[in-house]
């Protein structure tokens, strides 16, 4: 049996979308399992770009199957908005996207309401996507929601509705036409719906390369990340059972995509965060702005402490680092190796973000390198430092490095072992 997961194991927007995309080639299946469309994948082939939302990336293979699990959020709006541009690039989706039928829906109610609830917040707001996922994921745990299976059931999906809109306190304007709209993509989406727990059984049974694919990022993690400013999601590698009906132990292989520096979007606590110069030239080399808002990514050095820690929150078997040539240029380089609190040498990351944002942290200082290395593809080629750059984050965060990308291309990839 070979199965798979990539998870993102700092703040999100690792490019863990490159990294499916790359060993997704020999995968027979490409699923996600938490989330909804608050992650943004851009994939490059061919110079063509290919934007990602709720599909996995792996579709861009055509004899890949692809599933959208019941732990996935899913706005049955966007997704078609999604599914189409896809189609317009001429990706074809018959008999290979799966969607569970028993995922809740985020609906443009609670787009709504994740953006109150941002401004009601104030100073104090978590910077969120925008895109409705925590009021989708609380309606969910509180048996409020309305899930794609409703759809299928239009006098109770009416009931549900209204219901949803009374809880919330939200003026019910034109239910006619909310159903109509609701009925409208379900035609879209009823071809895709499925139980998709035993496909994957099925599948798994049969032999095939399954691959889980992660989005956000383990520090975004719902309980391990750096409350409250988190996802409403867990985005570590045992939430793969959950959001999949797959058991614990169908997960053969796990791999943690890091970025070669740190960047996080949204508020919160970020101990490594560069201000200034470096850190503009990284987020201008790096071109770290949101795929799904356009906002520009806060930018930071490599977090040693953190990667230990989701390095074992999620039980790495191999680590993918990315974006390693974003830091040519940058002058001498800093890898965070841990954080110190009022005069003490704390042992790792901090359950309070009000302590997580007073931390001082010490760095280890590497030469930096000045040479383009985007096309290189193997380890070899790579300047001196580059290589003492890998070795020294692979040192500290005690995994092996599998993988490196040196640029958003499937062939821009240095595989290691
Ligand atoms: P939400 O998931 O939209 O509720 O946003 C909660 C926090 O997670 C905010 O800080 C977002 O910026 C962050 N976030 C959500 N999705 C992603 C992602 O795909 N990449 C990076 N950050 C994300």
């Amino acid at each position: 049996m070979s199965t798979l997961a990539i998870l993102g194991c700092l703040w999100g927007d690792e490019a863990k979308a490159k990294v499916v995309d790359y060993l997704g080639a020999s995968a027979d299946v490409v699923v996600r399992f938490q989330g909804g469309a608050n992650a943004g994948h851009t994939i490059v082939v061919e110079g063509r770009k290919y934007v990602f939302h709720s599909v996995p990336a792996g579709i861009l293979y055509p004899n890949c199957n692809c599933v959208i699990g019941s732990g996935v959020v899913v706005d049955p709006f966007r997704l078609r908005d999604e599914m189409r541009a896809l189609q317009d690039s001429g990706i074809n989706f018959e008999g290979r996207l799966f969607i569970d039928e028993r995922a809740s829906m985020v609906l443009p109610l609670h787009q709504e309401l994740d953006q109150l609830q941002e401004k009601r917040l104030g100073e104090a707001k978590i910077g969120t996507t925008g895109r409705g996922i925590g009021p989708a994921y609380a309606d969910r745990v509180s048996r409020r929601a309305l899930r794609l299976i409703d759809l299928a059931h239009p006098e109770w999906q009416g009931m549900r509705l209204q219901a949803l809109y009374e809880h919330h306190q939200i003026q019910l304007e034109d239910l006619e036409a909310k159903l109509a709209d609701l009925q409208d993509v379900y035609e879209f989406l009823k071809p895709y719906l499925a139980q998709t727990d035993e496909l994957l059984w099925d599948w798994y049974l049969q032999d095939k390369h399954i691959l889980f694919e992660g989005a956000q990022g383990t520090l975004l993690d719902l309980v391990y990340g750096s409350y409250p400013y988190v996802t409403s999601s867990q985005t570590i590698s045992g939430s793969i059972s959950v959001g999949t009906g797959l058991p614990p132990r169908c997960i053969n292989k796990i791999i943690g995509v890091y970025k070669a520096y740190g960047t996080r979007v949204g508020e919160g606590p970020f101990p490594t965060e560069i201000e200034g110069e470096t850190g503009d030239l990284i987020r201008k080399q790096g071109n770290e702005y949101g795929a799904t808002t356009g906002r520009p990514r806060r930018v930071g050095w490599f977090d040693a402490v953190a990667a230990v820690y989701t390095a074992r929150l999620n039980g790495l078997d191999g680590m993918a680092l990315t974006l390693l040539d974003v830091l040519g240029g940058i002058g001498e380089l800093k890898i965070c190796t841990g954080y110190w609190l009022e005069g003490k040498r704390v042992k790792g990351f901090l359950s309070h973000h009000l302590d997580l944002a007073r931390v001082q942290p010490e760095y280890l200082t590497l030469p930096g390198w000045d040479v383009d290395i985007s096309s290189c593809t193997s380890l070899v080629r790579l300047p001196k430092a580059a290589k003492d750059y890998l070795d020294a984050v692979q040192d500290l965060v005690g995994t092996q490095i599998e993988l490196v990308s040196v640029g958003p291309d499937r062939k821009q990839t240095i595989v290691i072992k």
